[in-house]
């Protein structure tokens, strides 16, 4: 994994978590696998509040990362690189970057990037690297006060 993409501006880290990770084919059932994946790193940070907007996360930048059709794995990552954010990573071996489009009411595509930047409040993005690209997005811890 590049640091470059990892690092965070901001209060110190007190979870200075690696990043937990697993390499998945490019297969339709690799979007329940990664589901299963995050849903348990999350269970173990105990931030279950977290699991419905990460699962449709996880879900939708899998699915795209599926349809890419490329070959040998996907990389599908969870970070906490401050404590009030989760990153969910997935990295796929496709040079063709991902593009928001504004799906129009008839259209049977076109949805999911713009329910990831929802979720995430636009704090998502694509990270290019010479074996592909890696795409992330934030989703912030509750506070109490926020809750
Ligand atoms: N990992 C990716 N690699 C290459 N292109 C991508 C990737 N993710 C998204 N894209 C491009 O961005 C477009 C928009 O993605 P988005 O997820 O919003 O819609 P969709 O996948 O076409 O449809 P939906 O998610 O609603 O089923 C895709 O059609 C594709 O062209
Ligand atoms: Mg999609």
């Amino acid at each position: 994994m590049p640091n470059a993409l990892l690092e965070t501006h901001g209060p110190p880290c007190v979870h200075s978590t690696p990043v937990v990770s697993v390499l998945l084919p490019y297969r339709p059932e690799s979007v329940a696998a990664a589901r299963r994946f995050a849903g348990s790193q999350l269970r173990e940070w105990e931030l279950d509040d977290l699991m419905d907007d990460a699962m449709v996360i996880v879900s939708e930048l899998v699915t795209n990362s599926v349809e890419t059709c490329c070959r040998t794995r996907m990389f599908v990552g969870l970070h906490r690189p401050a404590d009030h954010i989760i990153r969910v990573l997935v990295g796929d071996g496709s040079r063709s970057m991902p593009v928001m489009v504004q799906a129009g009411p008839d259209a049977t595509s076109g949805r999911g990037l713009a329910m990831v930047d929802r979720l995430t409040h636009g704090c998502w993005g694509v990270t290019p690297h010479p074996f592909g690209k890696i795409v992330h997005a934030d989703l912030t811890v509750p506070t109490a006060t926020s809750q």
